[in-house]
């Protein structure tokens, strides 16, 4: 098991105080802290190593082009990629959804295909494909969930036919927890000829993912909810996906020649460069690497364990302080069906009023729709919810304030 004390000495921010209380950071769904290894990797590029990449002989940019480049390859021995070829850096996980959308959508579908998702996806995996669909005359089926924001695989496999092209689907939500069993809907799609892209914007930082092993076609996920900085991102795209893929963002370092003799000629680059337009986020991209070797380290596993635990334990405190019937949660009770993400709302109160108290207490959460409003109203919860989301630095001695401060606002609620 991890040691979230020892862990906790190498995030600097987690020791601020807000309000005169010492922070509890719960909003790591939306982004994550960033421990010293990151801070300082970034600072080590930018006094030893700046300098643009594949664009000069000098030293500095050879020195630069060399990390950026191993930063693939981290990443993608990280997820169980074939290698820094099937790696493309992105942004965030919405242009890596967009990337798919325009790149192998606009490509691919057509009149009378179909791409079926779930109104379990965050909006970034949802509004893609119903404005892809409108440029190709394909259609969306959205699959619904149960009551408990189960994915309901029988309305999958019935919905999954020889017309769809692609199927879109969250590895781990982001409002309710909930882990799809991504692996067995890959073979679902597969056996129908269609292409399976995942949203990995919550698995990947929280639990061990391995694409070769889950058999998706492509899979998408952020640096900055992983321990990494702001502005990278990733998509990786399986090398059998990849001769069905058309360019997108194109312009500097994505081709090899271009030439103009009254035609215009072009050699696009190798991958993952073809994707990567224009000077990248260099230090974003290196500070994701170091990011995945702090994760590494630590072992995706036991993070993935430790987050179970503080989500039984956040259930088990709850009960025993007596307002269990004033916690209304959105997903399963069951940890073993979540990673740690519990969302819920508190008696009739709003969950931005809920927020608001706990940030008065230095306890830090999201509130609100979390992008995934269809979801929040297909489960009964048109007024959002409070969502806390633990990482691998939060501690029990946290979850216990939290439940104290939980109940005290209970107390004085309508
Ligand atoms: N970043 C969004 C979240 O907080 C989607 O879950």
């Amino acid at each position: 098991m991890l040691n979230p004390y020892s862990i906790r000495q190498d995030f600097p921010i987690l020791d601020i105080v807000i309000n005169g209380k010492k922070l509890i950071y719960f909003d790591n769904a939306a982004t994550s802290q960033k421990p010293r290894q990151v801070i300082e990797a970034i600072r080590r590029f930018y006094t030893e190593s700046n300098a643009n990449i594949h664009r000069g002989f000098h030293h500095l940019s050879q020195e630069a082009s060399r990390l950026y480049e191993e930063a693939h390859d981290t990443v993608a021995e990280f997820i169980g990629a074939r290698g820094r070829e099937e790696i493309v850096f992105v942004r965030n996980t919405t242009e890596a959804l967009n990337l798919v959308a325009y790149a192998w959508g606009l490509k691919n579908l057509g009149e009378g295909d179909k791409v079926v998702i779930t109104i379990m996806e965050h909006h970034s995996n949802f509004l893609p494909w119903f404005k892809i669909a409108r440029h190709t005359g394909a259609s969306v089926r959205v699959v619904d969930v149960n009551d408990e924001g189960r994915l309901r695989v029988d309305l999958l496999e019935e919905a999954i036919n020889e017309k769809t092209k692609l199927v879109a689907i969250a590895h781990m939500s982001n409002v309710t927890g909930v882990i799809n069993d991504v692996k067995a809907i890959a073979k679902i799609a597969h056996s129908m000829g269609a292409r399976i892209v995942v949203d990995g914007a919550q698995s990947v930082p929280h639990i061990p993912v391995n694409v070769r092993d889950l058999g998706v076609d492509f899979l998408a996920f952020s640096g900055h909810k992983m321990l990494g900085p702001t502005g990278i991102g990733v998509l990786y795209v399986s090398e059998e996906v990849l001769e069905d893929m058309d360019t997108f963002l194109v312009g500097g370092d994505t081709i090899k020649e271009v030439h103009y003799r009254g035609r215009l000629e072009v050699i696009w680059h190798d991958m993952p460069w073809r994707y990567e337009a224009g000077t990248p986020n260099i230090v974003g991209g290196i500070g994701l690497a170091e990011a995945v070797k702090y994760l590494s380290r630590i072992g995706m596993e036991n993070i993935h364990r430790h987050e179970q635990e503080l989500v039984k334990y956040f259930f088990k405190r709850v009960e025993e302080e007596g307002f269990a019937d004033k916690l209304k949660i959105l997903g399963p009770r069951s940890p073993e069906a979540r990673g740690g993400i519990v969302s819920f709302t508190l008696g009739e109160l709003d969950p931005h009023a809920t927020a608001i108290m706990l940030d008065e207490e230095a306890i830090a959460v999201r509130s609100g729709f979390h992008c995934a409003q269809p979801l929040h109203e297909r489960l009964g919860f048109s007024r959002g919810s409070v969502r806390a989301s633990f990482y691998l630095y939060n501690t029990k001695e946290e979850i216990d304030r939290f439940v104290e401060v939980l109940k005290s606002i209970v107390k004085q609620a309508p």
